[in-house]
């Protein structure tokens, strides 16, 4: 469920037209709504009412300040995989108490300043990198809270560049590794073994491989418990996820819920979440406006948009469908016609899709991607010199630009001159 609605022969957000922000602020825009994201994350944090549950936001998915504190202020902890991440989770308001810093990647001078502001959680997804950790946080004479990140052999996801569960896949340790590397880590001065995590993917529509993934780490758990160690949290990850374009509804937080629940049936233990796209991509569209419609003789037309795959770059690099409706709703029963919608950049990946079935549309038509807040704005660039894409927030009838678009002398100064030339 999300909050943008046809209201009188138009797209609106909330209580907010999309045309009048596209007046204001120009178009491409990314268009956020406080209900929806709001919605999204109480739905989700209910879902494992009565238990307590960590839902750690995973930052990577949207990561605007303003929708990061829009969360914050509903209690939402933080899922980070970089120092910029953990940087933006504190200005907007989240306690060091609930992020988690993940990734595989994590440099020395990272990892300090994690221990530094004293995240909840170090998610080690390798041994050099636990053994790095505790050199750092020697140095500094702390313990780092940690968390093993399992590899739990278990493939899922809606396209191979974001399943991450399998062996072959960069993430984590194997099962029995984590058994030696916890045991390890139990014994080390500078390292606390909080507990075991795991993310088998994204876009996820299929509980069945959670399910088998759960299965393995709670059996995890009952073997360190056995062998003597306290294990005090369960990350389940992410990966939940949401209907894009003519596909079925992926099922819904309560049926994660409920296999959580016969999963983990008996098992005291903190659980803690990382939902990134499912927060937050229904919670926005990116708006765009037709510059023209070129019609080849020979047949095919391209709706040639002012939106580009620098703005949104999914379709291009995971095949993603996002579906596209016309801001001005179209005449009851008119027909409908087949585009190639395409953005101005120079390559032919920049092909947003192809075939689509949409009402007839024209030059200075205002359309809008749907589903478009995760990884949308995330992902963006300036390729082509374009100006990185504004980001806006409603709420209600009112609205804020909590991204502006740079100017072109903003986008130039930032180039100092070599000085020899
Ligand atoms: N936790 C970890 C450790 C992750 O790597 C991710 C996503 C998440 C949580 C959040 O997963 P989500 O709930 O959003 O599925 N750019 C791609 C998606 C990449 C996902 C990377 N990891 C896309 O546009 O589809």
């Amino acid at each position: 469920m999300n909050h943008f609605e046809v209201r009188r022969g138009e797209l609106w957000c909330e209580d907010t037209p999309l045309a009048a922000i596209a007046e204001a602020v120009g178009t491409p825009a990314y268009v956020y709504s406080t209900a929806t994201l709001e919605r999204h994350y109480t739905v989700f944090r209910d879902a494992f009412a009565p238990r307590e549950v960590l839902v750690a936001y995973a930052v990577k998915a949207n990561s605007n300040l303003s929708v990061l504190k829009t969360l914050a202020a509903l209690g939402a902890g933080a899922d980070t995989v970089s120092e910029g991440e953990v940087r933006r989770a504190l200005a907007a308001g989240v306690p060091p108490s609930r992020i988690v810093f993940s990734g595989v990647g994590k440099t020395d001078d990272e990892l300090a300043f994690a221990l530094d502001v004293g995240v909840a959680e170090i998610n080690i997804e390798s041994e050099p990198e636990m053994d790095r950790l505790a050199a750092v946080a020697e140095s500094k004479d702390m313990r780092a809270p940690i968390a093993i990140r399992v590899n739990p052999d278990v493939g899922a996801g809606g396209h191979a560049k974001i399943a991450t569960g399998k062996t072959e896949d960069k993430f984590g340790v194997s099962l029995s590794e984590a058994e030696r590397l916890y045991a390890k880590a139990s014994n080390s001065a500078s390292l606390k073994p909080l507990g075991v995590a795991c993310h088998i993917g994204s876009q996820i529509t299929d509980l069945a491989p959670l399910e088998a993934a759960f299965t393995k780490m709670r059996a995890l758990v009952e073997r360190l418990r056995l062998a003597g160690h306290s294990v005090r949290r369960l990350d389940l990850g992410g990966g939940l996820g949401v209907p894009y374009f003519n596909m079925p509804d992926p099922p819904p937080p309560a049926a994660l819920a409920e296999v959580v629940d016969r999963v983990m049936a008996g098992l005291d233990i903190e659980l803690a979440f990382e939902p990134g796209r499912l927060i937050v991509a229904n919670a926005g569209v990116l708006l765009s406006r037709v510059i023209h419609v070129h019609r080849r003789p020979e047949g095919r037309a391209f709706l040639v948009l002012d939106a580009a795959m620098n703005d949104l770059i999914r379709p291009a690099m995971y095949d993603a469908y996002h579906d596209i409706r016309p801001v001005k709703a179209p005449a009851p029963g008119a027909a409908l016609e087949l585009y190639d919608v395409v953005g101005p950049i120079c390559e032919t990946g920049d092909t947003f899709t192809r075939d689509r079935s949409l009402p007839p549309l024209a030059a200075g038509d205002l359309v809008a991607f749907m589903s478009a807040g995760a990884y949308g704005s995330a992902m963006s660039s300036e390729y082509n010199t374009r100006p990185l894409v504004p980001e806006v927030l409603v709420r209600g009838d009112q609205f804020a630009v909590v991204r502006p678009r740079p100017t072109y002398d903003e986008m130039l100064a930032r180039e100092p001159m070599a000085p020899w030339l």
